[in-house]
């Protein structure tokens, strides 16, 4: 299946909207339906564990997996499920770019007993949708993303929630998405075209095996079609 992405312009920021990276009502057909395909076969694998969390990473920075986890949360909010989508990324967070809400304090300053999750989630930033921001970047991203205190906040929010997506640094550069292991059902894996390699490919999937984890899918982005890019350079996102 290949479907077309939104361009890189980012024209909606001045006017409130969301970037034009994330779907919406107007974004086209074939895009949405993508998104629901992907939302369906992640569906089927959650369900066959019984679990309703996952994470979604990638080897490389800039790949495109603060743009997947957005769109996957905004396709599963839109089932009239309850959705929290956790910025994990507590390096170089993006999440709150992308729904252009605050970021001052988040996630680790919940982790840092500075405050509680309902003084920090951005509720319903589109309808059904709940997000966690990363919150100010600490010294320690690994430290809280392993501490007992983001566990059991994370075994609280379980409930709450019929879906919770974790956004996460690259797996290439730093371990911490594997430090989420043991809380989620397993990895959707974004692949660019041109940018990750073979080896790339193999490295990530020797770390997931190793960390005796899951992957659940795979989303390719970036493709570009000969006959598309001699017209206007579309982008295109398929899912395996
Ligand atoms: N389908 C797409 N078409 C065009 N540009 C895209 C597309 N997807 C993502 N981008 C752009 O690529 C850049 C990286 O995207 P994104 O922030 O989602 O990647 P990331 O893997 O989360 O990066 P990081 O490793 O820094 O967290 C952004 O500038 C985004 O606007
Ligand atoms: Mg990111």
């Amino acid at each position: 299946m290949k479907i077309k992405f939104g361009s890189k312009k980012k024209k909606n920021e001045k006017n409130g909207e969301l970037r034009t990276e994330t779907i919406s009502d107007k974004s086209r057909f074939a895009i949405v339906e993508s998104y629901k395909a992907a939302r369906s076969n992640i569906m089927f694998s959650l369900s066959a564990d019984d679990d309703k969390m996952f994470a979604v990473t990638s080897y490389s920075k800039g790949e495109g997996k603060s743009t997947v986890s957005s769109n996957l949360a905004i396709s599963f909010s839109k089932m009239e499920k309850r959705v929290l989508l956790v910025d994990c990324d507590l390096r170089r967070p993006n999440i709150h770019n992308i729904f252009k809400v605050e970021n001052s304090i988040g996630l680790s300053n919940i982790i840092g007993k500075m405050c509680e999750f309902e003084d920090v989630v951005h509720r319903n930033v589109i309808p059904n949708l709940d997000l966690l921001p990363s919150g100010t970047i600490p010294p320690n991203p690994s430290e809280l993303l392993c501490s007992a205190r983001f566990v059991s906040l994370i075994r609280e929010l379980y409930e709450s929630y019929d879906y919770i997506i974790f956004d996460t640094p690259p797996i290439g550069v730093v371990a911490d998405a594997l430090l989420l292991k043991d809380l989620i059902a397993g990895f959707v894996v974004v692949l660019r075209e041109r940018s990750t390699t073979h080896g790339d490919l193999q490295n990530m999937l020797d770390s997931i095996k190793l960390a005796d984890t899951k992957i659940l899918g795979f989303i390719k982005v970036g493709c570009e079609t000969s006959k598309k890019r001699s017209r206007r350079g579309y982008y295109y996102y398929q899912y395996y």
